[in-house]
């Protein structure tokens, strides 16, 4: 769009420009700038607009884009074109992923390049290595307390490490994923150093107050994120004598957005991280980027904006790059992070499903997929070019973030539904043999949520200890229904490490000073290598489930109508236990895919003429994960207990 007053300001930034970028051939980013300053400038100008010094920052903002579009090594710049081109590239169904910390699962960076064919084998082509910054030594949220955003920790190797395993993935086409935590430092950055001595420049990149007048004002609204270890959402420092805002743990400290040099010094980070070879960026905790008294300073309209304006400076200077957003939060917020328009107003391309992964608990524990289908159909559409990340599990806890609308729906009682899923994944419940361990106790407002591994969740540690070989053989028609599900629904399925060899609760963190108030830490384990040999042996568990992905996988790949392009349909059918969904194409006269999963432990049917059009089109089907015929009588299809089908007509 061409608007005067922004053109007028890009003419003016451009005249100004150092010579050090004047002097460079910066065609691609002149031409994306053009393109996108109208977008930027509107949004800096909401963000930041009353400022005296609008002028400059606008300024050091094209500047830092341009810098960082120079220091765009060639062989990035070439892939931002090729996917400039290509730009569905993200939404394909051949992208599978896996996250994991590089300490767990290969004690190095160099260690992790060496197990690239590990992903290879199992059929895994985009890695989420977890934070890898310095931290602060003790308590670190994971890596997810940084003390300097360019440095990457002794413990798992140097920058140069970084970029020879980018180097190297590429090379086997397999995406790299890194995070960028926008939302907070740790009380160790050298933001918070000069701070802490007082300094104004950096008091103004935290919310920092002397008395307790704002933060109890805000504490009004504000839930608490970690309650039980780090209750509220102020610390005191002393060395400062002022209070800070810390959302999440009191060693990170939430940086103010409102300030327009916050905003700068996070993207030229971002940009830093995209010219490292990072493929997609996954920006952490991006619900909390706005803070505003009276609020629960969550999914505020400005961090929308926020989000917005990172988007539009990416495309200008590493447009190849696409953003994952971590949003955990309610069904209808979680959508709007992909942003309000495809095109003018995009935010992030890809984010978290977390409702799905909540859902999908739920059936699991109440063994019917009512809710799972409720919330589902209460999804809203999301935009054209988005894509979810469909998980399992992660190394967060589980939210029983489903709406209470949704489960009234399904005539349950929201708090006491809420209760019976955390005493049953807490094995509190009678016959439930889940190991779950209670997370973010809350005792004021009675939420729970739940940490614990797959394994040991769908009851694999208790079979094991119990020798029950049915109830092991359950545990692993669960983890592979799970995964049935997150592989077919639409995105990209991302797989937790640990979870493709049945790893179980890790008990080892209460020993840890640093980790033992923190039960997330039993489902962050690491790896035993010798023990994961045991995927290459038949009748093995890490065997069953290992092959099983690997093929569910390799399957997954071929099924062209599995790409996002929010080409799915729900099917209502009438029998609560199974969850029904078809996958089809909007142009092509490709096949289509009827997926069909059984949450019950007992066998369950369906009939087909339920499905209407889905149901006829179904005379001689194939399930395509096992290559056989599935057993159908008359008009009814039989699913196994804790089976799944992706039906194709033969
Ligand atoms: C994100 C991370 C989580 C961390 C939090 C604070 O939600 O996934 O592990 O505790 O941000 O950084
Ligand atoms: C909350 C936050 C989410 C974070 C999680 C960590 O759910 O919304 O961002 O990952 O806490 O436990």
């Amino acid at each position: 769009m061409y608007e005067q007053i922004s053109h007028t300001l890009l003419n003016d930034i451009l005249n100004r420009i150092k010579p050090e970028i004047s002097e460079q051939d910066l065609r691609h980013f002149y031409t994306r700038l053009g393109a996108n300053f109208y977008g930027i400038h509107s949004l800096f100008q909401r963000l930041y607009g009353d400022r005296d010094d609008f002028d400059n920052q606008a300024q050091k903002l094209v500047e830092t884009m341009a810098q960082q579009y120079i220091k765009r090594p060639e062989k990035l710049r070439q892939l931002d074109l090729e996917r400039e081109k290509d730009y569905n590239w993200f939404l394909s169904q051949q992208w599978v992923g896996m996250a994991l910390y590089c300490k767990g699962f290969a004690d190095t960076l160099q260690g992790l390049q060496k197990r690239l064919h590990y992903f290879q084998e199992l059929g895994i082509n985009l890695v989420h290595v977890m934070p890898i910054l310095r931290c602060p030594e003790g308590s670190s949220d994971g890596g997810y307390a940084v003390s300097d955003f360019r440095e990457i920790s002794p413990e798992v190797g140097t920058m140069e490490d970084v970029r020879k395993l980018a180097d190297e993935m590429h090379k086997r086409d397999i995406l790299l994923v890194l995070d960028v935590v926008v939302n907070h430092t740790s009380n160790k950055h050298d933001w918070a150093t000069h701070a802490r001595a007082g300094e104004q420049k950096y008091l103004d990149y935290y919310y920092t107050f002397e008395n307790r007048n704002v933060p109890d004002m805000f504490e009004q609204s504000m839930p608490e994120i970690f309650p039980e270890t780090a209750p509220g959402n102020f610390t005191w420092d002393e060395e400062m004598g002022r209070w800070v805002m810390t959302v999440f743990n009191d060693y990170q400290w939430d940086l103010n957005y409102s300030n327009p040099a916050v905003f700068i010094e996070m993207l030229d980070i971002i940009l830093f991280w995209a010219n490292q070879g990072a493929d997609i960026l996954r920006l952490d905790a991006v619900a909390f980027l706005w803070k505003k008294i009276g609020s629960t300073c969550q999914n505020e309209r400005e961090a929308h904006l926020i989000l917005q304006l990172l988007k539009d400076c990416c495309q200008v200077s590493a447009p190849g790059v696409v953003f994952i957003a971590e949003a955990i939060v309610a069904p209808v917020e979680m959508i709007k992070y992909f942003g309000e328009d495809a095109v003018i107003a995009k935010e992030c391309e890809i984010a978290y499903n977390a409702t799905f992964m909540a859902l999908l608990w739920d059936a699991v524990a109440t063994k019917n997929a009512r809710l799972l289908n409720q919330g589902i159909k209460s999804l809203p559409v999301k935009l054209e070019r988005a894509t979810w990340l469909n998980y399992v599990r992660c190394h967060d806890d589980i939210g029983l973030g489903f709406d209470d609308r949704d489960i009234l729906l399904c005539d349950y009682e929201p708090a006491r539904h809420r209760r019976f899923l955390v005493d049953y994944f807490t094995g509190k419940f009678d016959h439930s043999h889940a190991r779950g361990l209670p997370f973010g106790q809350n005792t004021k407002t009675g939420d729970t949520r739940i940490s614990g591994s797959l394994a040991s969740l769908v009851g694999l540690e208790h079979a094991l200890e119990s020798g029950d070989n049915q109830a092991i053989d359950d545990s692993i028609k669960l983890i592979l229904l799970l995964h049935g599900m997150i592989l077919s629904f639409g995105g990209i399925p991302l797989l937790y490490y640990g979870d493709e060899l049945g790893t179980l609760n890790d008990d080892s963190y209460r020993d840890d000073p640093y980790k033992k108030g923190d039960t997330r830490w039993v489902h962050r384990p690491s790896i035993d290598w010798d023990k994961a040999e045991r995927r290459n042996t038949p009748g093995t568990i890490e065997y069953e489930i290992f092959s099983a992905l690997k093929r569910m996988i390799a399957v997954r790949k071929e099924i062209d109508v599995f790409a996002d392009f929010n080409n799915r349909e729900l099917l209502e059918v009438e029998n609560p236990h199974l969850f029904v969904f078809g996958r089809y194409h909007l142009q092509k006269q490709s096949k289509h895919v009827l997926v069909v999963a059984n949450f019950s432990d007992k066998p369950q049917h369906l009939n087909l003429e339920d499905l209407g059009i889905w149901g006829t089109q179904y005379r001689f089907p194939v399930d395509l994960y096992r290559g056989e015929s599935p057993d159908i009588f008359k008009n009814s299809l039989v699913i196994p207990e804790f089976g799944f089908y992706w039906l194709c007509e033969q």
